[in-house]
């Protein structure tokens, strides 16, 4: 079960004293490979040939690069994570140094489980519709199936988090996600799709998306167990409706490619693609003479890895405890309250 290592915390309390002076990552996302056993609509990575994928010595030199820059909080993802035998060796070498979470698509999540759990933190499990529309988005049929077994899996040994993509073909879904969380007992993530130049173009037209971004705020003002602040869908509404742009601060969050590259300056304007080993480079140093300023009026996406932490108040540890730190422990007791409940849904049967 999740606790927040004291390592963790201490690193986390050493970096927010230096972001007073200087830039630090304190997040990190690592594609640990491009493969996929899913083809979503959305998604470019399936699509590409992965290199000769890292060995569990170089996972551990990118790790203690990332530790020695400053990040606290490492998530893993790809392609599908999940398709590594070796997932096992890494999750425990980056749970010695960092709070630790994955996000999967849940198809071996039930299977993997055991050799998993006790090395992550917080467990992301993609959901984008109910039955046959994820089924229909994730390209394979079963899928929404395989990853509600999973779900009902790991709710009981890690954290667990719904996360839903937004996208053109699942608008009227958002809702039946949050009840399907409430239902599973599970926390939920909700990000919009956006469109990569080598995926199918599924973001929703900006008119159609309004209605599903104000409702998601109302649930989650109602109490639903939405991990976006208010705040995250304040940013949304103000920067897409009212030109009121958010002040993006993509260096908190430093994402490494399958090969090891640092993606500079964020995942989604480089669409993944690396350029130097995150070994090689002094990342303080980098990031410190690195010209962020172009980015700050960006507003192109609203993935929840870069608009929530840019909405932080990076200087108050209290306010980062309540929201990383807060947000985490809340969903850990709801896994343990959670298995004496019994179930009893339309949208669960669908799975059973
Ligand atoms: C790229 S996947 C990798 C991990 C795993 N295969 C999965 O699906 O959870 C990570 C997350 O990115 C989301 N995603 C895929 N394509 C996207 C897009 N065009 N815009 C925003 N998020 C996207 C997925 O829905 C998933 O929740
Ligand atoms: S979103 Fe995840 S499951 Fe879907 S194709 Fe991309 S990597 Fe695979
Ligand atoms: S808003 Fe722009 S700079 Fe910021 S993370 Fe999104 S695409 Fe990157």
């Amino acid at each position: 079960m999740a606790v927040f290592k004291p390592v963790v915390l201490r690193s986390l309390d050493r970096s927010l004293r230096n972001l007073r002076g200087e830039k630090v990552p304190i997040l990190a996302g690592h594609k640990l490979l491009y493969r996929c056993n899913l083809e979503c609509k959305m998604c470019p990575f399936w699509r590409r040939e992965d290199e000769e994928l890292l060995g569990l010595a170089d996972e551990i030199r990118l790790m203690d690069s990332l530790a020695q820059a400053g990040v606290s909080f490492l998530g893993f993802e790809g392609g599908e994570p999940l398709l590594r035998r070796d997932l096992p060796e890494i999750l425990n070498a980056a749970h010695a140094r960092f709070h630790t979470s994955l996000v999967t698509n849940g198809w071996l999540l039930e299977h993997r489980l055991p050799e998993l759990a006790r090395h992550l933190d917080l467990l992301f499990v993609s959901l984008d519709g109910i039955g046959e529309t994820h089924d229909r988005l994730r390209g394979i049929p079963r899928s929404f199936e395989r990853a509600v077994a999973g779900i009902r899996a790991s709710r009981e040994e890690v954290p667990t988090v719904i996360s839903h993509t937004v996208t053109r073909d699942n608008l009227d879904h958002a809702e039946r996600i949050v009840e399907l969380a409430e239902q599973l007992e599970v926390g939920l993530t909700v990000q919009i799709a956006y469109d990569y130049r080598t995926a199918d173009a599924m973001s929703p037209e900006r008119v159609r998306l309004l209605p599903t971004i104000e409702r998601l705020r109302d649930l989650k003002k109602e109490g639903a167990p939405l991990m976006e602040s208010l705040e995250y869908f304040d940013a949304i509404l103000g920067s897409w409706y009212h030109d009121r742009p958010w002040r993006c601060k993509p260096w908190l969050t430093i994402n490494v490619d399958p090969a090891g590259r640092i993606v500079l300056p964020c995942y989604v304007l480089q669409e993944y693609k690396g350029s130097l080993p995150v070994w090689d480079v002094d990342v303080r140093a980098l990031w410190n003479s690195f010209d962020w300023s172009t980015y700050e009026s960006c507003n192109k996406c609203a993935l929840a890895c870069y608009l929530e932490p840019s909405l932080f108040r990076w200087t108050d540890p209290a306010h980062i405890r309540q929201r990383i730190v807060g947000a985490g422990l809340r969903y850990a007791r709801r896994a343990v309250s959670s298995r004496s409940r019994p179930e009893s849904s339309e949208l669960i049967q669908i799975a059973t």
